[in-house]
């Protein structure tokens, strides 16, 4: 899709969304949707896809509701900004955490616009007989001004009787349009044999995308999801013709989500991926071994934990390959490796690592002339730069790099109350005079 002005589209960022947020143009966005990690307390390891991939997923919080609301303060207050004047945002949650957050979005955004506490009502799945059963989330629907889409012809639903009603005069109603919809809308969630499912434990229906951004956007405007996961949002606003833009922290998201998109034959552009090994130091340690595994087209190891020393395997060979996110990697590591894939019968294998010591060359010499096995230290820097014989060539998998737009320090974001001080001036400054005062 072309660039919407100077906001490139069809753009994923890999990154935390507050710097990359912070570099976005002001006023630029039609429609933001966001689907955070809730306040809970779950750490979710998953197999991802068919191909059996473990991926992990951290869901939590230290330091309490205080912290994670002005977490996401920070956060809103930057959506707030990118918002056009007449954009909409959709703060998706749950019962965690919607009632602090719900406050947190008055105060940013301003209790005068609040339009709707939408409810997605998921039936099927589990029950309690202590409680209510939890069959809901919550979508908290605001504007930025006093004028904004609302598409509510395109989002009617079915009445639930097929004739025609009768009027008071007795004519017939032509109910085939359906009816206005209301805030609360039911659709199960996703199944675990659901197609769309791609083993990400808090993927949304794409028709609930599809929904929002039929009724609150137009083909060719900008859609924005600052936590978008496995791309859901991405991919419905590509259904329906509009821009998008993705953010996510997550490496093995963003590459999980350029497969998808790539499926729908759209180009899409990766930014803020790994590029040095620094980068790769600073990953945590799942989404260091995915990117390994990722950058050499390996699969993983399916078992979710203990792997026994094997990460994963080579493409083409299927050697096993053992991943360390450590420097200077010993002689105990490598001995270690050397058990592991004589208990799978193989001859060859790839430790990959930071850095290795001495000892671990020695030991690799050792096990080739005593034991006929050939295990290859791989310094992950070879596998950054492409020397590596293991490593895909970077360019045709992710894209090239582009430079970010207009830079913005996040030391320079404004207070809650600069923010909504700024509106009423601009707001004041736009007010035509009154011609009837006397
Ligand atoms: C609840 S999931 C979103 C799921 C998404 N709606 C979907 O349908 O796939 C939350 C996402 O936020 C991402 N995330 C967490 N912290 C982030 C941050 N600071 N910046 C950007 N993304 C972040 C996580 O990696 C995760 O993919």
């Amino acid at each position: 899709m072309a660039p919407v002005g100077f906001l490139e589209t069809s753009v994923i960022y890999c990154g935390d969304n507050l710097k990359r947020l912070a570099e976005f143009p002001t006023d630029c966005v039609d429609l933001i949707y966001l689907d955070p990690p809730f306040f809970s307390n779950r750490h979710y390891e998953v197999i991802w896809g068919d191909e059996a991939e473990v991926r992990s997923f951290e869901d939590r919080w230290s330091g309490g509701i205080e912290v994670y609301v002005d977490w996401m303060r920070e956060r809103v207050m930057e959506i707030r900004r990118v918002l056009k004047e007449t954009g909409s945002v959709y703060l998706h949650c749950d019962w965690h955490a919607s009632h602090y957050l719900k406050v947190m979005m008055d105060e940013v955004f301003g209790q005068q616009h609040f339009q709707n506490e939408f409810v997605w009502y998921y039936s099927g799945g589990g029950a309690s007989k202590r409680r209510w059963a939890r069959k809901h989330d919550v979508l908290l629907f605001y504007t930025k001004g006093d004028d904004w889409t609302f598409n509510a012809d395109a989002v009617r639903t079915p009445y639930k009787w097929t004739k025609g009603q009768l009027r008071a005069d007795g004519s017939s109603r032509d109910l085939s349009k359906g009816k206005l919809a209301d805030d609360v809308w039911e659709h199960h969630s996703l199944m675990p044999w659901s197609p769309e499912r791609l083993g990400y434990p808090t993927q949304k229906p794409v028709v609930l995308l599809e929904r929002i951004i039929k009724a609150s956007s137009n083909p060719g405007d900008v859609v924005l999801d600052p936590f978008c996961g496995c791309g859901t949002t991405l991919h419905a606003a590509q259904n329906l013709g509009r821009n998008w833009i993705g953010l996510d922290i997550s490496p093995t998201a963003c590459g999980v989500m350029q497969r998808q998109l790539a499926r729908l034959g759209q180009t899409i552009k990766i930014v803020g991926l790994p590029m040095t090994v620094d980068d790769l130091r600073a990953l945590k340690p799942f989404e260091f071994q995915n990117w390994v595994i990722g950058r050499i087209n390996g699969t993983h190891s399916p078992r979710k934990t203990g792997d026994m020393g094997i990460d994963g395997h080579t493409f083409f060979t299927h050697d096993p390959v053992q991943v360390k996110q450590s420097e200077g990697i010993g002689r105990n590591v490598v001995d270690n490796f050397e058990t592991a894939i004589k208990r799978e019968g193989r001859k060859v294998g790839y430790i990959v690592a930071l850095s290795f010591g001495r000892g671990a060359r020695e030991e690799v010499a050792r096990a080739k002339a005593h034991e006929a096995l050939e295990i290859e230290l791989v310094e992950v820097q070879s596998l950054l730069g492409g020397t590596h014989p293991l490593a895909r060539n970077e360019s045709t998998v992710f894209g090239t790099e582009i430079a970010p737009v207009i830079p913005r320090d996040v030391a320079t974001l404004p207070t809650v109350e600069e923010l909504l001080g700024e509106d009423e001036g601009r707001r004041a400054a736009e007010e035509p005079e009154d011609s009837d005062s006397s």
